[in-house]
């Protein structure tokens, strides 16, 4: 038993040791740890930030698992991989749901995202959302989420609905038809409306983080942490 231990300890230290010497890597670590402290004004320290943000775990798991799910052979792993990954983090991803960069979730716990979704860059969502689909057709049946959207705590965005870029989904909505870009949509059903605060996403009614990313990192590709971990 202690050997079995010792020889996964060290395979991840020097899986570690490998990724880490990475440049692609760690730039997606930085990005991912700086998106953090942008959205959560308690991120304070990077090295708790990287292991204690399941939302942060979830996201790295998903990137890998989707790279599997475009090969036909991968797909079934992915999927049983990201039921285990749902296990650890309480965030269930759909592998072949479509997500852009400096994607946060904040809190994590019950976030279901489904397997036709696509989110842009610079979404924030917080726990209890899901982005679901409410045809039993194997089509394109969850919502797709435009770039700097914040996604409140326990919204339900239902069907293949659009939510528009900078726009803002309030907690415990439920969407169930397009939503402007620029624009908050709020209550049962979702009433949209003309934003009227500029809350970017990640600054939820001004508490958190100043929204837009900066464009510093826009030029590299992401490597995935977890194809390392
Ligand atoms: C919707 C939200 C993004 C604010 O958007 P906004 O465009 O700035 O909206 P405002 O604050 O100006 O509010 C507009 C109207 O919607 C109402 N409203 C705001 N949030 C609402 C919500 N979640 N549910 C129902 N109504 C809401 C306001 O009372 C206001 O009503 P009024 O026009 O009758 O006065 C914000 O209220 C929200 O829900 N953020 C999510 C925060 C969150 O989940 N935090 C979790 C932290 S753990």
């Amino acid at each position: 038993m202690m050997k079995a231990l010792w020889t996964a300890a060290a395979a991840a230290a020097g899986a570690a040791v490998y990724g880490l010497s990475r440049p692609g890597v760690r730039k997606t670590l930085r990005e991912d740890l700086e998106t953090v402290r942008r959205r959560d004004p308690a991120a304070r320290n990077d090295f708790v930030s990287l292991v204690s943000y399941p939302g942060m775990h979830a996201i790295w798991a998903h990137r890998g698992l989707h790279r599997l799910w475009q090969h036909d052979l991968g797909r079934v792993p992915a999927r049983l991989m990201s039921q285990a990954v749902r296990t650890l983090t309480g965030v269930e991803i759909h592998p072949g749901a479509r997500i852009g960069r400096r994607f946060f979730i904040d809190h994590a716990n019950g976030v279901v995202i489904g397997e036709t979704s696509e989110i842009g860059d610079d979404v924030m969502l917080y726990h209890q959302v899901t982005l679901g689909g409410t045809s039993m057709e194997q089509t394109k049946r969850h919502p797709t989420i435009g770039d700097h959207v914040l996604i409140g705590a326990g919204a339900k965005i239902l069907g293949p609905v659009t939510v528009g870029d900078n726009s803002a989904v309030g907690a415990n909505a439920v969407v169930v038809k397009d939503v402007a870009p620029d624009s908050s949509a709020v209550g049962i059903p979702a009433a949209v409306r003309p934003k009227r605060s500029r809350v970017a996403a990640g600054s939820s009614g001004g508490q958190h983080g100043e929204g837009a990313a900066s464009s510093k990192y826009a030029d590299f590709e992401l490597v995935d942490p977890a194809l390392w971990i």
